[in-house]
């Protein structure tokens, strides 16, 4: 089998690569543009094997698309705009690469008798619900342009398969956390400026609740989407670990000895989604696949991580990201 891994040099599509190449002898390409996001060093330990291609191009981009897929049998789509406050300050891109680049790719994928294309969405398509868990069926209401993007290309490769028979399945999970995640987003955020002594910016009380999973469980979880998905269809892939965004900077605090003071409440998220939560049913019972670590488990791992790969976060703290984050903490702390 040759696949096609879109967005491998990020966080979760660089886990994908190295923990798929581990367990099987397929050749992977990965097609990346190699944003802010996305990082060389992430796939250091398979770029040199045989049967990996790195390929540096963008998905909005038809001919670099029609150059990685040639040959290929499935493709696994990761590569988007990621984060959500930067699709507050900047829509423009996430609509360009979320859902045009997915046009691209799905095109393409007919055009090259793709067997299997795995979508890889969110569970922010869902939107913010008070009580209870979304199941695959619940309705869609994204509320922030990142959230939009995502239901927009994640209904467009589902329309590929009512329409073409593209053989699509899509996945919606919850916010992943592990090795290799770049410092904006809360937990390795949390983590890095912990280590440095730096101040932890709380948006609003602190009390939004998310659903949190190990990268390696979404990534196990993808696996079996890949080999046994039904197409057409859509998966939940949740860690059922529902925390506030408190009780984890509590434990960050806790688990590296630093004090309370580094806490800083600044100005909250615009549109902030109060409670994400989904029900996995599906996925356990259809594909057999359960999260494989408990949350402290997980955390004790990628804390440890961060602190043995001083490096690879520093360059990128220390690089162009510093000036970026640095203008938009302050501004959150003016306004606070
Ligand atoms: P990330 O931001 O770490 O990585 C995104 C990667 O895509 C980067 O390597 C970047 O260079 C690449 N990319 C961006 N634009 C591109 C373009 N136009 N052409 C080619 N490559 C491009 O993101 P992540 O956190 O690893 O998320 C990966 C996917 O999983 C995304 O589709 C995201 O929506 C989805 N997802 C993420 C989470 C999470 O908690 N991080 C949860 C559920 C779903
Ligand atoms: O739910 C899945 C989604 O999870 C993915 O689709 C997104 O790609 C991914 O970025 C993530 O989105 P969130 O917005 O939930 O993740 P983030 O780490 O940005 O924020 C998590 C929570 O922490 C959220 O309530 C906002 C809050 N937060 C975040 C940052 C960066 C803070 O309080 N302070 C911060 O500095």
């Amino acid at each position: 089998m040759k696949l096609l891994v879109t967005g491998g040099a990020g966080f979760i599509g660089s886990n994908f690569v190295r923990y798929f190449m581990g367990r099987h002898e397929s050749a992977v390409v990965t097609l990346d543009a190699l944003t802010y996001a996305g990082n060389l060093a992430n796939l250091e330990p398979v770029l040199k094997n045989h049967r990996h291609t790195f390929v540096k191009g963008d998905i909005c981009d038809p001919a670099a698309v029609d150059a990685a897929m040639a040959g290929a049998d499935a493709v696994i789509h990761f590569a988007a705009e990621s984060h959500v406050d930067r699709s507050i300050e900047n829509a423009g891109v996430f609509l360009q690469t979320n859902v045009l680049g997915t046009g691209v790719l799905l095109e393409a994928a007919r055009r090259h008798n793709i067997k299997k294309f795995v979508h890889v969405s969110t569970d922010e398509v869902y939107g913010s619900i008070a009580e209870g868990y979304s199941g695959e069926s619940s309705h869609l209401h994204p509320n922030s342009p990142y959230a939009a993007s995502k239901a927009s290309s994640d209904l467009l490769a589902l329309s590929y398969h009512a329409t073409f028979g593209l053989p699509v399945v899509v996945t919606r999970c919850s916010n992943n956390f592990g090795p290799y995640q770049f410092p904006e987003k809360l937990i390795p955020l949390f983590i890095t400026n912990a280590l440095e002594d730096k101040p932890l910016p709380i948006y609003g009380d602190g009390l939004y609740v998310r659903d949190w999973i190990y990268v390696d469980d979404h990534c196990a979880a993808v696996e079996k989407v890949l080999f046994a998905g039904r197409e057409g269809e859509v998966y939940n892939i949740g860690g059922t670990k529902d925390r506030t965004n408190l009780s984890i900077t509590d434990l960050i605090l806790q688990k590296l000895g630093k004090p309370q003071s580094l806490k800083k409440n600044v100005q909250d998220r615009l549109g902030h989604d109060r409670r994400y939560a989904i029900d996995s049913a599906k996925i356990e019972s259809e594909l057999g696949w359960r999260p494989a670590f408990t949350f402290d488990e997980a955390m004790e791992k990628t804390i440890g991580w961060y602190l043995e790969n001083r490096e690879w976060w520093g360059a990128i703290k220390s690089g162009e990201y510093r000036a970026y984050y640095e203008k938009h903490y302050a501004r959150r702390l003016a306004e606070s």
